[in-house]
């Protein structure tokens, strides 16, 4: 059977290819869908793509996935650096789960480069622009083929 991953995208991202494109390129956030869906039925994995402003709603959707995924791919944007909830969510989600960033974080403002996630998580990705995404996907197939 496939494996289903998500791929949770945090505040702003729905607006990537105009926010900030000497940080996060000019790829859109509708083309970077279309390129992660490529690559998931590449590899043979079902892919849901979900995007949300509100941590609350991003917070749901981990919650569920407990339910429906087998892995999770998260950039949680500026959540990262902020939010216990997102944490603790992930914390009860008990498969792989890839934290991810487009920019380098750690060559960053000094806020970012705290990340509330990375000692929770299985492994990341930041600094390599969108293809970190195609990466994330990548190395996730690679952990769940692992896990059977
Ligand atoms: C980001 C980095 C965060 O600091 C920032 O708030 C974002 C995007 C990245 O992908 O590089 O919105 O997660």
């Amino acid at each position: 059977m496939n494996n289903k991953i998500i791929i949770i995208n945090g505040p702003n991202l729905n607006l990537l290819g105009e926010r900030e494109q000497s940080q996060y390129g000019s790829v859109t956030f509708e083309e970077l869908k279309e390129i992660c869906a490529k690559k998931s039925n590449e590899l043979g994995l079902k892919l849901e793509f979900f995007q949300s402003n509100i941590e609350g709603e991003l917070v749901n959707i981990i919650q569920e996935s407990r339910k429906k995924f087998d892995g999770i791919i998260i950039n949680a944007a500026a959540f990262t650096h902020t939010s216990v909830a997102i944490r603790d969510a992930l914390n009860i989600f008990k498969r792989p789960i890839i934290e991810l960033h487009i920019s380098n974080i750690y060559k960053r403002e000094e806020f970012r480069q705290k990340s509330l996630l990375s000692d929770i998580v299985t492994g990341g990705i930041f600094g390599l622009g969108i293809d970190g995404y195609i990466l994330a996907i990548i190395s996730m197939q690679k952990l769940l083929e692992n896990e059977n």
